[in-house]
């Protein structure tokens, strides 16, 4: 059967990626930096297999039954507790949803708000995954180019007035703030009041993607967020269970006025009804207990130690003329050639030749405009794999630079 033929124009607009050819290329002797995933030594595993057990002792009838599509009562006063230790502020339960990790979110949101032709503005380079999820609801997608501090507001601000000018449908504004994934840049405190004051001024909408702010690793005091700057409800706040417990979890919420939630609710009935009852039930006893508390600190030191070691490496075996940003949360380094490098070309012989692989930077840039970054993880490989994989692509980056 041609499966062709019966596809919506709408699957058309999922971009297979390219690079996945290529990590097909990647076994045990390859040292990978490709993936996005948190060091499994930071997972509460003894706390949550007591907790599971306690949940399906006391609850098991509510636990494994079907649940609100909002998400259970318990856990989301618990994340009104948790966000107010950050600052941010609720009305009550009804403020949050339950989703499968902030990915669902991400797609929710392109779903509520998305019209084929309606304007998104994101961060150049951004969240890939939000990327693919917007893109499918066929926007016309702005990237505004960042520095060390962040988004480059003044620019930002450029593009909404042409837009606006234009006569386009500007619907939101996506940003990853704090650790952004992927270049590991943290928005500083005077973008994020100008960012809010921009929002102001032009009435918009700001989507803030938070799944690293509870592990900042920094030296200083992590800025706040967003959301807790936030007097006007403009800002649609995301997080997730996945880098503070356990990606395995597929939990997070998002946090927005009552009547933004009631939209999600809609959305999400006919998606999947609602988030798994009995991992929130987990997740609320996570919380209750402090093992979360208790688990964040020493993740960030899991996350801190890695990120050094990598940056150390890097500024031992680096060729000149390559620079790479030093992140103080999230779990990215972003890596930067001199552009005769395209790092999409190069992974081929960084994967076969010298059994090291990272995600090249192009499809993270809303119009894949640049060619010669990269995104390295640092949170998954072992140490002794993040200084021999850093030797490994520093020779292969040399050989290209070379050639
Ligand atoms: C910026 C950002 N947003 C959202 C997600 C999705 O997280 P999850 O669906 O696991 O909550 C990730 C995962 O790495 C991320 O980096």
């Amino acid at each position: 059967m041609d499966i062709d033929r019966f596809l919506s124009d709408r699957s058309r607009l999922m971009k297979a990626s390219e690079i996945r050819e290529l990590l097909k290329w990647v076994n045990e002797n390859v040292i990978s930096f490709g993936g996005g995933m948190p060091d499994p030594s930071s997972f509460p595993v003894k706390e949550i297999m007591e907790i599971t057990r306690d949940v399906l002792s006391a609850k098991a009838e509510k636990a494994l039954q079907y649940g609100t599509t909002g998400g259970i009562l318990e856990l989301k006063e618990e994340l009104a507790k948790f966000m107010g230790k950050v600052g941010i502020k609720i009305n009550g339960p009804e403020d949050i949803i339950i989703t499968v990790g902030s990915q669902e979110a991400l797609d929710i949101i392109g779903r509520l708000f998305i019209n084929p032709g309606d304007y998104i503005i994101t961060e150049s380079p951004t969240y890939l995954a939000a990327l693919q999820a917007f893109r499918i609801y066929g926007p016309r997608m702005v990237g505004i180019p960042m520095d060390s501090e962040g988004v480059r507001v003044d620019l930002l601000e450029e593009a909404v007035r042409k837009i606006i000018n234009d006569g386009g449908k500007l619907k939101f504004i996506y940003v990853v703030p704090t650790g952004q994934n992927p270049t590991g840049i943290t928005m500083s405190d005077e973008r994020r009041k100008a960012l809010l004051d921009v929002a102001s001024r032009y009435d918009l909408a700001i989507v803030e993607d938070d799944p690293y702010g509870y592990i900042y690793f920094g030296d200083d005091e992590p800025p706040a967020r967003l959301k807790a700057m936030d007097s006007e409800g403009r800002v649609i706040y995301l997080s997730t269970f996945s880098k503070i417990a356990a990606p395995g979890l597929r939990l997070g919420w998002v946090a927005a006025s009552s009547e933004v939630i009631r939209w999600f609710e809609l959305a999400k009935q006919s998606i999947d009804l609602h988030t798994s009852t009995l991992n929130q039930y987990i997740a609320a006893e996570l919380l209750r207990r402090g093992v979360i508390e208790k688990n964040i600190p020493r993740t960030k030191e899991i996350y801190r130690s890695k990120r050094d070691l990598m940056l150390q490496a890097l500024s031992e075996y680096m060729p000149s003329g390559v620079s790479w940003t030093r992140p103080s949360a999230g779990m990215f380094i972003w890596l930067t050639t001199p552009e005769r490098i395209d790092t999409g070309e190069m992974l081929g012989t960084a994967i076969k030749k010298y059994g090291v692989a990272y995600v090249p930077g192009k499809s993270f840039y809303p119009n894949e405009e640049r060619h010669n970054d990269m995104r390295l993880n640092f949170t998954y490989p072992t140490p002794q794999q993040i200084f021999e994989g850093i030797k490994r692509l520093a020779l292969v980056i040399a050989e290209y630079l070379n050639a």
